[in-house]
């Protein structure tokens, strides 16, 4: 296993693999892996070729109040981890070379980023659309994986590949979960034992909201109400949003024709803690 500072330097180990007729395989990620990356490595190891993991803790995806500072780290672990996926490659540019004095372009996608959690982070989509973009030039793969717990940014990212015309497969895969159902998160590393046992009200409501739906439910506002009552009973849960939305435009949706995608994005100490689950019959 490599691992690649520089984008020079990642541009010509990519060109290299494809001059030997490898596919190259992106995953993308802040470091301070988990399970949810090791299974978006693992289904990156078995499509074959070149496998890239980057890990950088990108800066413009950050707003002033919030915790870039404070991300967790560890490069080493993330190394151990990476090399039991079977990693080829790990691409961990500095801010400096990603963000050069003087950087002045940015990716917007409209509508989409404007939605559910562009809502309460202004900017965040704008900073992510920018650096997966350079990410898909630094490192040139014909397959990139993202995890559907981030559903928004998936779904953004795609969006942008459509109509910027990118020529490659974005890969979406489920959500990891832990034993109680939350969703396998790197933030999930700042709640305390009271608060992440508190945490567990987030899948709970997920599971409530699909019995609902099961049940014949398809008012949008029923299927919110029953999961505010839930995550209502944790002290230390704060609501940011509970949506009901169609799945491709995410607009929020009344009445449930045939699916939905539902959203939750809770904050719970320091940690803000987002997920979701489509609603649909079997
Ligand atoms: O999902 C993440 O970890 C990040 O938003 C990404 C896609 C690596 C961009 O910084």
């Amino acid at each position: 296993m490599k691992i690649v500072k520089s984008v020079s330097g990642m541009q010509e180990a990519s060109r290299q693999a494809r001059s030997e007729g490898k596919k190259i395989v992106l995953v993308p990620t802040m470091g301070f892996l988990h399970q949810g990356h090791k299974r978006l490595l693992d289904i990156g190891r078995h499509s074959g070729g070149l496998l890239v993991l980057s890990i950088f803790v990108n800066p413009t995806q950050f707003g002033p109040k919030e915790d870039l500072s404070s991300y967790p780290r560890d490069f080493d672990r993330d190394c151990a981890i990476a090399k039991s996926a079977g990693v080829d490659i790990i691409f961990a540019p500095e801010p400096e070379d990603v963000y050069p004095k003087g950087f002045d372009t940015f990716i917007e996608v409209a509508g989409l980023s404007n939605r559910l959690c562009g809502l309460s982070r202004p900017g965040h989509f704008r900073g992510v659309a920018t650096v997966v973009l350079k990410l898909f030039n630094m490192v040139m793969p014909d397959k990139a994986i993202f995890g559907k717990k981030d559903y928004q940014q998936l779904a953004i990212i795609r969006k942008m590949a459509k109509d910027l015309d990118l020529s490659l497969e974005i890969i979406g895969v489920d959500t990891v979960r832990e034993a109680d159902g939350l969703a396998m998160s790197s933030r999930n590393s700042y709640l305390s034992t009271e608060e992440r046992s508190e945490a567990k009200c987030i899948p709970e409501s997920i599971e409530e909201a699909k019995k609902e739906f099961s049940k014949g439910v398809r008012q949008s506002s029923l299927i919110i109400e029953k999961v505010k009552k839930i995550i209502e009973k944790q002290p230390l849960a704060v609501i940011d949003y509970i949506k009901v939305c169609d799945k491709d435009s995410l607009e929020d949706l009344s009445i449930i024709e045939d699916s939905a995608q539902l959203f939750l994005a809770v904050k719970i100490g320091k940690a803000r803690l987002i997920d979701n689950c489509l609603l649909a019959a079997e």
